[in-house]
C-alpha cells in the first residue's frame, strides 16, 4: 500500500497542535524539526508513518502518534462516555490536544456512569465497527456485584438466548454466567445494549450494585493501568480483541 502523505501544517493541526495558521507560525519560528534539522516549509508533504514521533519534533518533544491511534483506558466510576451527556467525560481525562484531533477519538461502545473497567478509545472507524458489529461476536466480560444472592437458575436463563429485556422485543443472544460467590459473578455477553448487564440481572429479580468490565474478546485490562489511566494499545493487544477467548 502507498504510504499516505500530508502537508506539515495540516498534519500538526489534525494532531491538535493548533489551527493551520498557528502551526504555520510554529514552523516559521523554527520550532518544528525533522531528521535533517529545522523544517522551514509548512506546506511540505510528509509521509505519515507510525514512526513519525521518532523523528518529527516540536520544541524538541516528539509529536503525538499519527492515526490510527487506539488507547486502552481504565474507566473509573463517575465519568460518562459521551460528549453529549452531562457530567465529566472520559475525554476530559485525555490530554487536551488529543481532544482536538482529526479524525476524532471515540470510545468503542460505552460503559455507563457507574461502571468501571476496560474501554477502548480509537480514531480508527474500521476497528470501532469491527469490535461493535454483532456479526463479529466480540465478547465482553463483566464482574457484577449483586444486591441479593443468586438463586441458581440465572445461568440457564441467560444461556437460553430467549430472554427479552423490558421495553424490547428482540431476545438477547446467549450469555455466559460464572458465579464467583453467592453475590458476585462473571457475565460474558456478545452484545452491547443499553445498560444490558444491569437490566439482565433486573430481569431475574436481582440488582447490580457494582459493575466492572475486565475483558474484551481476548484482551484483559492490563493490571498496570490504574483507574483513570490509559496507554496506547499495541498491535498484539488489538489482535487479542479478535482472538477469543
Ligand atoms: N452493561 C451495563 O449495564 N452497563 C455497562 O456499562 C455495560 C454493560
Amino acid at each position: 500500500m502507498k504510504t499516505p502523505t500530508m502537508r506539515l501544517d495540516r498534519l500538526l493541526a489534525n494532531l491538535g497542535y493548533g489551527s493551520r495558521r498557528e502551526v504555520a507560525q510554529m514552523v516559521a519560528a523554527g520550532l518544528v524539526t525533522g531528521n535533517a534539522g529545522r523544517l522551514r516549509d509548512a506546506g511540505e508533504r510528509l509521509a505519515i508513518t507510525p514512526d513519525l514521533p521518532n523523528w518529527l519534533k516540536i520544541n524538541g518533544a516528539p509529536v503525538d502518534p499519527p492515526p490510527p491511534l487506539t488507547l486502552i483506558f481504565h474507566k473509573p466510576v463517575g465519568v460518562v462516555c459521551s460528549h453529549k451527556e452531562p457530567g465529566r467525560s472520559v475525554y476530559e481525562l485525555l490530554p487536551p490536544r488529543w481532544r482536538r484531533r482529526d479524525p476524532v477519538l471515540s470510545t468503542i461502545g460505552r460503559l455507563d456512569l457507574e461502571t468501571s473497567g476496560l474501554l477502548l478509545i480509537t480514531d480508527d472507524g474500521g476497528l470501532l465497527h469491527r469490535v461493535i458489529s454483532p456479526r463479529n461476536h466480540v465478547t465482553k466480560r463483566y464482574l457484577a456485584i449483586l444486591d441479593r444472592p443468586l438463586s441458581g437458575g440465572e445461568a440457564a436463563v441467560f444461556a437460553a438466548g430467549d430472554l427479552v429485556l423490558e421495553g424490547e422485543t428482540d431476545p438477547l443472544a446467549p450469555a455466559v454466567l460464572e458465579p464467583l460467590s453467592p453475590t458476585s459473578a462473571w457475565l460474558t455477553v456478545t452484545e452491547g445494549r443499553y445498560h444490558q448487564v444491569r437490566r439482565m440481572f433486573a430481569a431475574v429479580g436481582n440488582h447490580v450494585v457494582a459493575l466492572h468490565r475486565d475483558r474484551i474478546g481476548g484482551l484483559d485490562l492490563p493490571e498496570d493501568i490504574d483507574a483513570g489511566a490509559y496507554r496506547i494499545a499495541t498491535p498484539e493487544e488489538l489482535a487479542a480483541v479478535f482472538a477469543g477467548p
